[in-house]
């Protein structure tokens, strides 16, 4: 057998396994075609050698907000897609956004097609953002998007110009059970947030510390319920997105025990933050707009443990960014929220940029020492090879197995890269102008990011190495089911009962 190139000397981590060094992987037109040992090679094979280190999949970064109207001062896929292989990803999953006035989602979705071909330097897929769920849309337009590989759908309980009452959500989750595709909500309860929001603005509390107040975790905690509800009573899987409250986090983790198919995402702001970054400083009062972000930064470090919990026990299915980026010192994006020096936190875009920095953010968490928080599998399960199978792109992404796409990431020796790296905004390559881990230090850093077989990050080697148009777009099959089962009856029913209304 020949290859186009082997990758020696390494450390290769899946989500079951970490092998023993000098196991090789032989890649062969951009797909990994066989693991082994001593594979044969000739001087045309191109060798990569890890040097000892660990090689995981390539990342699945789930969760990311580029080139969309909102964040108009944020990233393109350029520039996202930039950022994101100089943190070891090869799969984004960005949004398509209906707008709510929008009868017809075919053409938003060809629009962001627009935005994304031939500007992408990782391969991408799309999320559909339905505002607006009409019967001809969704009985129509999803199955032709479906069959295009556009196989799931999110929704909001909250934001007015997105948000859908219970009602339209219903609809959706029977679409989506007949149908098929993947539903991910953001759950917060509007009116909770609505109140206190209007309430605080009449005491003349704007800063972006009370954006923080404004979504307190019960917001996310009734919201989060109502969801499983609905899920459950349509018998629907779902993935909550960007959970941030151990409260919500218990609800899922309890529907899961009766195996309910209920998935959960967290992200490295509600593993690493908390609301005190929302506070300016004397040099800038506003400074805190940075990390606005909903659900927001939580008060207390024992919020931050709760998540850490349930990135280790498998509670959570996909830990992702959210990259949602909004340049900071710029007047359409975050200081939207500030005018003639007054501070509006409900004007301020929400989201913080995160693509580039999530994996080497977990991956110094992630080990075999006492005090790692999880293991190696569990990081490329989180990561990597859960969103690839929950999104409808297993065997193509997210693991290291003959077949699958020649995506990986090779990280530094342990010994190389002493003392880590510390995060500071010049090293990044994304198109905002603020990190929020600025001076933190992780352990490691992707040295190579391989996509399709192709090295497109080299971080001693000229930095972003890969082009544009290497990144293509992803027709995903159907998700699967990663947590729980479907075909339960909803608790107090009648075996059968759903048939009578279905
Ligand atoms: O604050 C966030 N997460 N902004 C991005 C939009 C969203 O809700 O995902
Ligand atoms: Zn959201
Ligand atoms: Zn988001």
């Amino acid at each position: 057998m020949e290859f186009d190139s082997i990758v020696t000397n390494g450390i290769i981590v899946t989500a079951s396994d970490v092998l023993p060094l000098g196991i090789e992987i032989g890649i062969t037109d951009g797909k990994i075609s066989c693991l082994g040992t001593s594979l044969p090679r000739d001087e045309s094979t191109k060798i990569i050698d890890a040097k000892g280190a660990y090689i995981t999949p390539g990342g699945v970064d789930s969760h990311v907000h580029f080139a969309q109207d909102n964040s108009p001062t944020g990233d393109n896929f350029v520039t996202g897609s930039r950022s994101a292989i100089a943190g070891g990803n090869t799969t984004v999953l960005a949004f398509a956004s209906q707008l709510k006035t929008a009868t017809s989602v075919l053409p938003t979705v060809e629009d962001y097609h627009t935005r994304a071909k031939d500007q992408s330097y990782c391969d991408y897929g799309f999320h559909l953002i339905l505002t607006n769920p009409t019967p001809e849309i969704m009985s129509k337009e999803l199955p032709i998007l479906m069959s295009q590989g556009i196989t799931s759908v999110k929704l909001y309980m909250t934001y007015e110009p997105l948000k859908l009452g219970d009602a339209a959500i219903l609809d959706v989750l029977m679409s989506a059970r007949s149908l098929g595709f993947t539903t991910m909500v953001h759950a917060e309860n509007s009116d909770i947030i609505s109140l206190i929001t209007s309430r605080l603005e009449a005491a003349g509390h704007s800063e972006p510390y009370f954006h923080a107040i404004s979504r307190p975790q019960i917001a996310e905690n009734e919201a989060t319920y109502r969801i499983i509800s609905l899920a459950e009573l349509t018998d629907t899987p779902i993935l909550i997105v960007h959970m941030s409250s151990e409260v919500a986090m218990k609800h899922v983790r309890k529907a899961q025990t009766r195996m309910l198919p209920i998935h959960a995402e967290t992200c490295p702001q509600y593993l690493f933050l908390l609301s005190e970054r929302l506070k300016g400083n004397e040099q800038d009062p506003f400074e805190g707009a940075k990390c606005v972000c909903s659900p927001p930064l939580r008060h207390d470090p024992k919020d931050l443990d709760a998540m850490w919990q349930g990135i280790a026990n498998g509670t959570f299915t996909t830990f992702s960014s959210d990259h949602a980026p909004s340049t900071y010192d710029h007047s359409g994006g975050k200081k939207l929220g500030l005018k003639d020096g007054i501070m509006t936190y409900k004007s301020i875009p929400n989201g913080v940029p995160g693509v580039e920095t999530r994996l080497p953010l977990l991956f110094s968490h992630a080990g075999q020492e006492k005090t790692s928080r999880l293991s190696l599998q569990r990081f490329v399960q989180l990561t990597s090879s859960d969103p690839a199978k929950l999104y409808g792109l297993e065997g193509v992404k997210g693991n290291i197995a003959p077949g699958c796409d020649a995506d990986l990431v090779i990280w530094y020796p342990e010994n190389e890269i002493e003392g880590g790296v510390v995060i500071e905004q010049k090293m990044l390559h994304h198109g905002v102008d603020y990190t929020p881990y600025e001076g933190m230090t992780v352990r490691n850093w992707p040295r190579y990011t391989i996509l399709r077989g192709k090295i497109v990050w080299d971080r001693d080697g000229g930095g972003v190495v890969g082009g544009v148009k290497d990144g293509q777009f992803l027709v995903r099959g159907k998700g699967k089911i990663v947590v729980g089962k479907m075909g339960q009856e909803a608790t107090g029913m009648l075996s059968g009962e759903r048939d009578y209304w279905r």
